[in-house]
């Protein structure tokens, strides 16, 4: 190998073991006085000690300097600590603790290291939650929260959950339904459906039951189905999440919402007709057809589609061209 290359091993070898250090200095946090209210918080929102091991949960302190000093003393670099984004450098050149007082929420890849975290305030602070920045070790979109702990289960049941939050599968693991993973805050990604898709066939959606969490299952659930994998979309109780279901209605209420999950495609095809403007339907299921990446898939999904929207095979097939080849004389029209 070029020394280069020999050069961005060696540091990667670095970070990562930064980042095992730093969730032992919030795990002890958490564990030690220092960690009292966050500790209270969690076990009040009936987070078991089990979980709390096995996600390796812990807290940063509120001190700028707590992980900073902590990482100098064991002999790492600062400059070092602040490109993998445990430390920041601002404008000023000053140097400080990214994640203060907070939950801190590990990020593990599917070999178990630990390459990014997540940290939930316990007071009003905004943001609620404060997430790794991208970092030679982490590229956003590219993980899904608990994979690692999920992994199994997955392979085992050919089945997935997916959910929002944190603390949703925190909650779901809890709670027996061990196939959980977690979006990690933004929009799901291409790369985490594969990966997904890599490991099983099938994926059911649990999230948030807001106008938001409807959205993104909506996109979650056009994802999978264009890459031909298998998913259901379960409704949460307007303004609830799992981890509220599970630690208020308990695991059976859950599992009745799992058993009562509709089809991928009848879920976006419902929810569609029903907020979208006849045009805008349209514009969707061109867009959708025109996104499946082969035949057979797409003259599976024909005869559903036409049945959930009303419609004949042949008329949603000529739409599909009319209205493509319509804009087009559109255009030419104006110009
Ligand atoms: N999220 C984030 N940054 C925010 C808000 C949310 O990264 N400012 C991500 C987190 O991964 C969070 C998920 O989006 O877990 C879902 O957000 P939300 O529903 O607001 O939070 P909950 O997970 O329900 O957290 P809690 O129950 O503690 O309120
Ligand atoms: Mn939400
Ligand atoms: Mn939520
Ligand atoms: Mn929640
Ligand atoms: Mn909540």
């Amino acid at each position: 190998t070029n020394p280069q290359d020999k050069k961005i091993l060696e540091d990667r070898e670095i970070y990562l073991r930064m980042y095992v250090r730093s969730a032992a200095y919030f795990q002890e946090n958490f564990v030690s006085s220092k960690g009292g209210m966050q500790r209270k918080y969690l076990l009040d929102r009936g987070v078991s000690p089990e979980m709390i091991d096995a996600f390796q949960i812990g807290c940063s302190r509120e001190d700028w300097h707590g992980l900073e000093k902590f990482l100098l003393s064991e002999g790492y670099d600062q400059d070092k600590a602040v490109t993998c984004g445990l430390l920041v450098r601002n404008d000023q050149g000053k140097v400080y603790d990214r994640f203060r007082n907070r939950i801190m929420f590990p990020i593990h890849d599917l070999a178990g290291a630990i390459i990014a975290f997540g940290g939930r305030a316990i007071d009003s602070s905004e943001p609620k939650y404060i997430n790794s920045s991208e970092t030679p070790i982490y590229t956003k979109g590219k993980h899904l929260y608990g994979l690692y702990q999920a992994r199994r289960t997955i392979v085992r049941d050919k089945r997935a959950l997916l959910t929002e939050g944190y603390l949703d599968v925190v909650a779901l693991h809890q709670f027996g339904f061990t196939g959980a993973v977690g979006v990690l805050g933004t929009a799901l990604t291409q790369d985490q459906v594969k990966r997904l898709g890599g490991l099983c066939p099938r994926v059911d959606l649990l999230f948030d039951g807001d106008q938001a969490g409807l959205k993104a299952a909506v996109r979650a659930a056009e994802m999978f189905l264009i890459q031909g994998i298998a998913c259901n979309v379960a409704t949460m109780p307007e303004g609830r999440d799992v981890d509220d279901v599970l630690h208020g209605q308990g695991p059976e209420a859950l599992g009745k919402i799992l058993d009562s999950a509709r089809s991928g495609l009848e879920f976006c095809v419902q929810t569609i007709s029903r907020t979208y403007a006849p045009r805008d339907i349209m514009d969707w299921v061109r867009r959708f057809l025109d996104s499946i990446p082969g035949d057979d898939l797409r003259a599976y999904y024909l005869p559903r589609l036409a049945t959930g929207l009303g419609m004949s095979e042949t008329e949603l097939r000529r739409s599909r061209f009319t209205s493509a080849s319509s804009s087009v004389s559109e255009t030419t029209g104006a110009s």
